[in-house]
């Protein structure tokens, strides 16, 4: 893998998903590899597999690897874990997978990597102002980038709107859990779209996750400001996004270790 590599890899709730990304595009440079997420997906459960998904590639030491994580990630350390499981909570996911794997990784929130990915490479490619990316799949998914700078862990599926958490009720999930058809379910969606609009006034909203495939049934029978698209990366977004993540994420923690040394270096002398 060359330095204009970087692996992406997306833990959900059905799979994990892993391929090599190339940074000058976004595409994928061989076929993604896909293992079924364990059942339960207990931390150790979910590091050997994303480790597993790693080896499979056998990146050279020093490519950089970004692993998509659905829940709030600040440091390496999963705060939220909604749709994995309470023994999340707390668990230093970076320094699990490099322990599994032997190799250093930098975890991002799902949609945020999601974002990032449509962003760089998709729908949103070069676009100021406040794009606000949501995936539609278990839960809701949320990014938030202004100016081409992601705000980090936006929750914003998790926005009480009548007493009730927004994704338990809009969610692609919650059409079969709550049996409701494309007409039910586009009423709900309004009403999250809505107060995302009242609250966060995006210039461009974004729609991805698997059900983002039928846009056609839903999106334009919403009623929004904005214009609301689909994803253009579909289910590569996370993969994609993590892995351009990574590799900024890599350099920036490179240059403040420099500046770091190089500040400690002028204290001691
Ligand atoms: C989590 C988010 C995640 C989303 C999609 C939500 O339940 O709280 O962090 O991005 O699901 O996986």
């Amino acid at each position: 893998m060359s330095s204009k590599i970087a692996l992406g890899i997306d833990i959900g709730g059905t799979g994990i998903k892993a391929a090599p990304v190339k940074l000058k595009n976004g595409k994928f440079q061989e076929d993604r590899y896909r293992i079924p997420t364990p059942k339960p997906a207990t931390p150790d459960a979910v590091a050997t597999t994303v480790a597993r998904c790693i080896q499979h590639f056998d990146p050279p030491v020093g490519t950089p690897i970004g692993v998509a994580f659905p829940g709030v990630i600040q440091q390496g350390i999963a705060r939220t874990a909604a749709n994995l499981g309470d023994e999340w909570i707390g668990q230093d996911v970076r320094a699990l997978v490099r322990e599994r794997s032997g190799h250093d990784v930098q975890i991002m929130n799902d949609a945020d990597a999601a974002g990032m990915g449509e962003h760089r490479y998709g729908a949103a490619q070069g676009r100021d102002g406040v794009i606000l990316m949501t995936t539609l799949g278990t839960g809701i998914g949320s990014a938030l980038i202004a100016d081409g700078q992601l705000v980090a862990n936006t929750e914003f599926g998790h926005t009480m709107i009548d007493g009730e958490i927004a994704e338990y009720w809009a969610a692609e999930s919650a059409r079969s859990r709550l049996d409701l058809d494309w007409d039910g379910w586009i009423v709900n969606l309004q009403r999250f779209y809505s107060e995302m609009e009242r609250l966060l006034w995006p210039d461009l909203i974004i729609v991805g996750g698997g059900v983002s495939k039928s846009h056609h049934m839903f999106l334009p029978h919403l009623n929004l400001k904005a214009p609301i698209i689909p994803a253009e990366l579909r289910n590569g977004a996370g993969i994609v996004g993590a892995a351009a993540w990574a590799s900024s994420a890599s350099k920036r923690e490179e240059k403040n270790a420099k500046a770091a040394n190089k500040k400690a270096a002028k204290k001691s002398q």
